[in-house]
């Protein structure tokens, strides 16, 4: 037996792993200290009532035989399919229901989409981003490349940032960005997809937090962009739209139009994939109904004004930061210059406040670090005062 030795290549833990054991480590230290975790990005508000209505009516059904159901079908059921298709169609995107493929979340399926993808593909990640990306590729032993997003250009690369030489197979995007907050316009978005149209290569894209965008003007899904169906494959979630982080359904869209790739999709899904429990269909049906909207609108609401009371913060402390208003992230610059991990810890041992360090998202994210607006509005209160009383 040998192993796979691109596991030599990773970083030890993932990083969302070590930073809960720090945390953990930090607690049983501490017992009498009240820690409050603005790290990673899980929501706290319950699911809302029209999902929890449809979980107890589907567990129901599935206690009786009549409407008792085994195996469904890998790519989701149709009742499904036919919401995300309706949801697409209120953003003028037009889908195939068979382009529609229902998930237990955009994670997992940003790193199954790479059994589709020859190992020696380029792939092009932004830097700083989500650890995923880059992980799931060195795993398979594929060489990453990176376009640096920085503040000359608002953290949203563009085509001209991609280094000369670099010609990239497989385009990683994400927006509104995770961890940086930033939001690509349709101009901007348009000369990715040219970009991509025209060297051949294939767009990914994690639209996991377009939820969040206020602004009728910013895309919130690449197909509202000409051409997009022709190369890109997009990603999304309920996780943060809906309160999904545990429950997790997500869905992922693979044109028709990007040749063998949807058909692949299929074999691949059928084969290794055994669907999203029907419960947690319905629950995720529900959330595309017109209450189910109102419902999470009121939440995403609620986590909009965690981020304007952090961004409020920061401000009075003289502290740069971006994101928090087309996302639920925050990207601020650590106070006096301290490294990422230097201010996690400060941070935790001085206000018991758990924050992302912006190193490990990528290179360019040192010196920076995240703050998550998904935690409790009386926490989020509570976090901003300590940070008031160290920063202002
Ligand atoms: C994050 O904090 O970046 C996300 O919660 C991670 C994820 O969605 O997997």
């Amino acid at each position: 037996m040998n192993i796979n030795t691109n596991y030599e290549n990773l970083e030890q833990s993932y990083l969302f792993s070590t930073i809960a054991k720090k945390v953990n480590e930090y607690i049983s230290n501490n017992p009498d200290k009240k820690v409050i975790r603005l790290g990673i990005g899980d929501v706290t508000l319950p699911l809302c009532k029209a999902v929890t209505e449809a979980l107890h009516k589907a567990v129901d059904e599935m206690g009786v035989q009549s409407t008792f159901r085994g195996y469904g079908p890998e790519q989701g059921y149709d009742f499904l399919r036919e919401a995300v298709q309706g949801y697409y169609k209120k953003h003028n995107v037009e889908l195939e229901l068979d382009e529609i493929f229902i998930s237990d979340g955009a994670k997992s399926d940003l790193g199954n989409i790479l059994d589709l993808f020859a190992k020696d593909n380029t792939v092009l990640v932004p830097d700083p981003v989500y650890p995923v990306y880059v992980d799931t590729n060195v795993m398979a032993g594929r060489e990453v490349k990176f376009v640096d997003a920085n503040g000359d250009n608002e953290f949203l690369p563009g085509v001209n940032d991609v280094e000369k030489g670099v010609f990239p197979d497989i385009i990683y995007i994400c927006s509104p960005n995770n961890p940086t907050g930033a939001v690509y316009n349709k101009e901007q978005l348009k000369s990715w997809v040219d970009y991509a149209l025209e060297n051949k290569s294939v767009i990914l894209f994690d639209s996991a937090y377009e939820c969040f965008i206020s602004d009728k003007n910013l895309p919130r899904s690449i197909y509202e962009i000409e051409g997009a169906k022709d190369c890109a494959i997009e990603f999304c979630s309920l996780s943060k739209t809906a309160g999904f982080t545990g429950t997790r359904c997500g869905y992922t869209i693979v044109p028709k139009n990007l040749g063998k790739l949807n058909k692949m999709w299929v074999r691949r899904q059928t084969t290794k994939f055994n669907g999203v429990p029907y419960i947690v269909q319905r629950a995720a049906e529900a959330v595309f109904t017109d209450e189910g909207q109102k419902e999470i609108g009121e939440n995403i609401a609620y986590y909009k004004e965690n981020a304007k009371l952090i961004s409020d913060t920061l401000k009075e402390c003289g502290i740069w930061h971006v994101g928090g208003k087309h996302s639920p992230y925050i990207w601020l610059r650590c106070p006096n210059n301290m490294k990422s991990w230097e201010f996690f810890d400060y941070l935790l041992n001085n206000a018991q406040v758990v924050g992302t360090p912006g190193a490990g998202f990528g290179r360019n994210g040192e010196g920076y670090f995240r703050l998550t607006s998904f935690g409790s509005k009386e926490n989020t209160i509570e976090a901003m005062s300590r940070f008031k009383k160290l920063f202002k």
